[in-house]
């Protein structure tokens, strides 16, 4: 990243994403969301074990871990340095030689080999600011393959940040199509999807008799296709 209109993503990383005692306990403060929906919601698109997935700011692998457990070729990239040792340690002592952990950017990652057959981001694209997240979402489209899938997520029910980011991103990128999400590919839980087919859970959803037990954390997920 040489180029000097280009800005520092370091700079808008997020000051606690840089901080080794921040990381550590990164886990146990963000707890252990279950991966396997959107390892099914990539499956379905027909990603195996010969697929290669791309997780953009991949964190400490709440992800990218699980996935290399599934899919061909995992590259989880992320800006901080301190999130990369993280999940190379985790993933060597998962013995996961197939997870490639990437010290990169949306805007800076050069992606090599084979167009990606998926791209994952959950929590991170929000880093960016806005004119520099249109520029990443295409940077995006363009490691897709053909009929490549992008899993957009993020931990916000801000519309802007969700619905709105995908809306912008669509007009920005006739190469790229919503591909609506069934109830059935999360265990039948039509109250999370969206008349547009994307993921939206509420703490409202999933009740229970005792109310500590009850209720999702408010989430958003699109999947798009690469036509
Ligand atoms: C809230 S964490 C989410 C991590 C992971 N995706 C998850 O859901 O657990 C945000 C991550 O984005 C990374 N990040 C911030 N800006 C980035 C950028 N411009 N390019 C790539 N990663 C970035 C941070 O270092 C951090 O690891």
């Amino acid at each position: 990243m040489t180029d000097a209109w280009m800005i520092d993503e370091l700079a808008y990383a997020g000051p606690e994403h840089l901080d080794t005692e921040f990381v550590a306990g990164y886990d146990r403060k963000q707890g252990y969301p279950d991966p396997e929906q959107e390892l099914a919601v990539f499956a379905a698109q027909g990603l195996g074990p010969q697929s290669v997935l791309v997780d953009l700011g991949a964190g400490t692998g709440q992800f990218a871990l699980p996935a290399a457990r599934r899919f061909g070729q995992v590259i989880a990239v992320d800006i901080s340095p301190v999130m990369v040792r993280q999940l190379t340690e985790r993933a060597a002592a998962a013995g996961l030689a197939n997870l490639h952990a990437v010290r990169a950017g949306f805007l800076s990652y050069e992606h090599q080999g084979p167009p990606a057959d998926g791209v994952y981001t959950r929590h991170a694209l929000h880093q960016l600011p806005d004119f520099w997240k249109t520029i990443a979402l295409g940077r995006i489209a363009r490691l897709l393959r053909p009929g490549g899938t992008l899993v957009y997520c993020t931990c916000s029910l801000e519309p802007e940040e969700g619905e709105q980011a995908v809306s912008r991103f669509l007009a920005a990128e006739p190469s790229m199509r919503r591909a609506p999400i069934e109830a059935s590919e999360v265990a039948g839980l039509a109250e999370i999807v969206t008349a547009e087919g994307d993921l939206r859970t509420l703490p409202c959803h999933l009740p229970h008799d005792d109310p500590r037990l009850g209720g999702l954390d408010g989430f958003y997920a699109a999947r798009l296709v690469k036509s």
